[in-house]
């Protein structure tokens, strides 16, 4: 009796364990706490054990989900020959061969009329599914499309990958083909623990992959964080008569999603290839808010009839194209390393680079962050090293590449003096970069202060270029940010490339910026790590200037957003005499705010709610949103989760918008806001 139903239980268990590790790893939508799922774990693997016990080993299931903790280690990887190939892609950069791509394909459809499903192109590694009876018996990986290798035990650990199909509609031999990889924050945390152990760090989210996958002990593979897509079939016997597979590719993604396995949400329909380009310009755009790696879109006639009579050429099938994104990595030379000092004195190496193009633009500077970075890179001064530069994010180096190391590189050491200055350099025990001590004194500091003072998210001084505060300083015309108020007409235009005209309209601008607001004035005055959200919060709870200038440390972590080092920042800014001279005289030449009321609690009608902002806004500066917002009582968050009450979804919203809609969040678009907000 009790053996039965221990048999039973293991099972029951497994399902329902199975059900929720799909919900958590397949569709991102978790529906019981972490606890609750390792407390379900630890029974079925105390049942299990029980089952061993009892002499009944055939009980614990190879597909149960205790069994993905990776087994023995393997002497060598053994080969694999697929039974259908596996195929690549054909590639275009430009919207020019994407159109020579549909003149071929219309006329290998004889002008039919046809459907494009696409896709992003997934940055990892592909990988060959061989599912029996709904059971998953092999994993192999590309190798050279022929044959590849089999990494069934490895691929076993990655819980995105059933071990059983969901259902009893699949076909008896079921083969799908997807790609794997790692998302970007397990990459993140797999290079920190990797540092920590002073092993060595993975140059992208691709190789983590791929040395992750290529692991003779699959108890590394499980440690690893992996994930998987599928995106075709491969080899399929005995089809259910009653369903057959589908006629479409779009089709068959939600019959793949039906058997429990994972698919790409991003993937569309489309009617001609001018959606296509629509389809690339938005993930192009949202690229950077996906949690995983993408080089690209593809673009793949949807029928399979109209797919098998386009064909194949070579290794690659007609009825399919990858339009690549411009590559976010490139080789080039590290010529020299430059030194550069920051609004507060962060002294941060820059590599000078011979010029390359990466990332659509051509790139010449890129950061090398700290000395740390630079002794863990690597990287000597005529290496050949690697160049990122993702999306908008400052081009960085990511290492030095040794075999192409020539013979004559140099080591580098950070200076112990502020190269600009000559104060000395300092570095805090829990600080990576060293600070110049000059402060106001480096006119380094001064420039970059003055700089981010005019800039559009602080004072908004139209016309006060990075350039032409860099000739003020050097000029010994403006030493401080309230300086700027008291120029005049003839300083100005005696400055380069600067005439009548374009001096009458700065003093306009200077003139115009003094209207603005208690937080954008927070802001402006650079106080370190108070951005542009904490500058608010502190206007909204404080109101008045004189009132923050009076707050004490521990009042100031009332206001959220607020930290005890933000606090200490805040108060050591507001205590030093010279600060204290420069506000006043920043007050005294006319600069203003409306005064902010306080609002009742019954005027606040977004009190308790968490709103995201995503896509772009027409009407409306997104920063004045935010305020406008706060304002009415919401709290402002960048991502996301099911704690969100509403989601405001401007132009292109892309995954934050999909992710909402799946848990059922309320969407507004720019319109609803600018009612709401006229109605308060
Ligand atoms: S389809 C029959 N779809 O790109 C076509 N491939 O360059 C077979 N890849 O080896 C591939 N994302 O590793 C396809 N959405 C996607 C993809 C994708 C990434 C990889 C795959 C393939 C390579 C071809």
């Amino acid at each position: 009796m009790i053996k039965i139903s221990t048999q039973k239980q293991i099972q029951q268990l497994s399902e329902t364990i199975n059900y929720h590790s799909h919900r958590y790893y397949v569709l991102d939508d978790p529906e019981i706490p972490d606890s609750e799922y390792d407390k379900l774990f630890r029974q079925l693997e105390a049942l299990e054990a029980e089952a061993l016990e009892a002499q009944h080993p055939e009980w614990v299931s190879p597909d149960s989900p205790t069994q993905r903790v990776g087994g023995e280690v393997l002497k060598s990887f053994q080969a694999v020959t697929h039974q259908i190939p596996m195929l690549s892609l054909s590639n275009a950069f430009s919207t020019e061969e994407i159109e020579d791509f549909s003149r071929r394909i219309d006329d290998l459809l004889d002008h039919d009329v046809f459907k494009i499903a696409a896709e992003p192109k997934l940055d990892g590694l592909a990988i060959s599914l061989r599912y029996e009876h709904g059971i998953l018996i092999q994993a192999a990986t590309r190798g050279d499309g022929q044959s590849g290798e089999d990494v069934t035990q490895n691929v076993r650990t990655i819980h995105a990958v059933p071990l059983k199909l969901s259902g009893s509609d699949y076909p008896r031999i079921l083969e799908v083909r997807g790609e794997i990889f790692m998302p970007k924050k397990g990459f993140a945390a797999l290079n920190r623990s990797q540092i920590n152990k002073a092993e060595k760090t993975f140059a992208n989210p691709r190789n983590a992959a791929a040395g992750s996958l290529r692991q003779l002990d699959s108890k590394i593979t499980a440690s690893r964080p992996l994930d998987m897509f599928c995106y075709s079939l491969g080899f399929i016997d005995g089809e259910d008569p009653h369903k057959p597979l589908k006629n479409t590719h779009y089709e068959i993604f939600q019959q793949l999603a039906e058997w429990g396995l994972p698919v790409c949400p991003e993937v569309k329909l489309l009617d001609d290839w001018h959606a296509c380009i629509e389809y690339y310009d938005s993930i192009l755009l949202h690229r950077s808010e996906l949690p995983y790696e993408i080089d690209g879109v593809v673009y793949k006639v949807d029928n399979i009839q109209q797919q098998k009579k386009a064909g194949f050429i070579s290794r690659a099938p007609r009825w399919a194209i990858a339009h690549k994104f411009p590559a976010e990595e490139a080789l080039t030379t590290l010529l020299n390393i430059d030194v550069q000092v920051g609004r507060t004195g962060a002294l941060t190496p820059v590599a000078r680079l011979a010029p390359v193009f990466v990332g659509g633009v051509t790139v010449t500077n890129a950061t090398l962050h700290n000395q740390d970075e630079i002794d863990r890179k690597n990287v000597r001064i005529g290496d050949t090293v690697i160049v990122r530069r993702a999306g908008d994010v400052i081009p960085e180096v990511v290492t030095s590449v040794l075999s192409k190391r020539p013979d004559n590189t140099r080591a580098y050491k950070m200076p112990d003096h502020c190269p600009i200055c000559g104060s000395l350099a300092e570095r805090n025990n829990d600080e990576a970069k060293s600070r110049c001590t000059g402060g106001l004194y480096c006119s380094a500091q001064r420039k970059e202060a003055i700089k981010h003072f005019a800039s559009r998210k602080a004072m908004d001084i139209d016309g006060l270029g990075d350039k032409l505060v860099e000739q003020f300083v050097d000029a010994e015309i403006i030493h401080d940010i309230a300086d700027l108020f008291l120029l005049s007409k003839a300083q100005i235009s005696s400055m380069e490339r600067m005439g009548e005209k374009s001096a009458d309209n700065l003093i306009k601008a200077i003139e115009i910026s003094k209207q603005t607001s208690l937080a954008k004035f927070i802001y402006a005055l650079g106080i370190r790590e108070v951005g542009e959200s904490t500058a608010l919060a502190l206007a909204n709870a404080y109101k008045e200037l004189a009132a923050i200038k009076r707050a004490d440390i521990e009042d100031l972590q009332e206001v959220s957003d607020v930290g005890p080092i933000v606090a200490h920042n805040v108060k050591t800014f507001f205590s030093q005499p010279h600060n204290i001279e420069v506000l006043d005289k920043l007050l005294a030449s006319g600069i203003n705010w409306p005064a902010i009321h306080t609002r009742e609690a019954k005027q606040q009608p977004l009190a308790g709610k968490t709103i995201v902002l995503t896509g772009s806004l027409s009407q409306m500066n997104r920063n004045d949103a935010k305020a406008r917002l706060i304002e009415l009582g919401a709290k402002v968050s960048a991502s996301v989760s099911k704690n969100t009450s509403i989601l405001i979804a401007g132009e292109k919203a892309g995954s934050k918008l999909k992710k909402a809609n799946d848990l059922g969040i309320q969407v507004m678009n720019e319109n609803e806001m600018l009612n709401l907000f006229q109605s308060t």
